[in-house]
């Protein structure tokens, strides 16, 4: 059986990596796993079942219990327990709920094969946190991609306004800096880059440049 290869693009948020990632996908037409979205999912599940964030055994359950589905079209569909909750997805709100329940190590493990079932031939490209670290060490291809704290703020601020989501600048860096510490120092599968991976700062480079690196990585093998 021909080994199905593995792209791991890794970072902290508002970095690029959904925009890069799909675009990688895209070129080398291989499938696509935004893992951030998984802890997105339950933490919307969280709140619609009334659990509170400190209750890590009501919360654990219900990353048991979670049905999810992906429809990967011009945007992804996510489709929770069976209602459609796309919209709420890209929530800062969601986003910060999202990484506190992702730091309950017992989440992450019941979150594991989730992950690793999207592998599929003829290739994936994962992006999150611990792609490169945890769910797929054995990748071939690793990125770890980053940009400073200031510039992904802005361009977190164009997209949730493009979205025409209501949004504030300096709350919107308060908030970027709190999720990358605490996405940093918790004790289990923490951001962190893979020894084996190439990093890039996006601050200055464009999407296409960054895409072109990475696709150079990938052509390089
Ligand atoms: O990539 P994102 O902003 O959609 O992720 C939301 C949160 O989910 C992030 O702040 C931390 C958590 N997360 C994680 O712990 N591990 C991943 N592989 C992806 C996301």
């Amino acid at each position: 059986m021909m080994a199905v290869a593995v792209l791991t693009i890794d970072g902290p948020s508002g970095a690029g990596k959904g925009t890069v990632s799909r675009l990688a996908a895209k070129r080398l037409g291989w499938h696509y796993l935004d893992s951030g979205s998984i802890y997105r999912s339950l933490a919307l599940a969280v709140s619609k079942q009334g659990i509170d964030l400190a209750d890590e055994a009501a919360i654990v359950r219900a990353a048991e219990a979670m049905r999810l589905e992906f429809e990967c079209g011009e945007e992804l569909t996510v489709r929770l327990n069976g209602q459609d909750v796309t919209a709420e997805i890209p929530l800062e709100s969601t986003g910060n709920r999202a990484s506190t329940v992702a730091a309950i190590p017992e989440v992450r493990r019941v979150l594991l094969q989730k992950q690793r079932d999207f592998k599929q031939s003829p290739g994936l490209v994962a992006d999150g946190r611990d792609m490169g670290t945890v769910v797929f060490p054995e990748a071939p291809f690793k990125v770890f991609l980053t940009a400073s704290a200031s510039e992904r703020a802005m361009r977190r601020y164009k997209q949730l306004k493009e979205k025409g989501i209501d949004a504030n600048l300096a709350r919107i860096t308060n908030e970027i800096e709190e999720r990358d510490r605490r996405d940093r120092e918790r004790a289990t599968a923490p951001l962190a880059m893979a020894s084996d991976a190439l990093f890039l700062d996006s601050s200055d480079m464009t999407i296409d440049s960054v895409v072109e690196e990475i696709l150079n990585l990938v052509r390089k093998g």
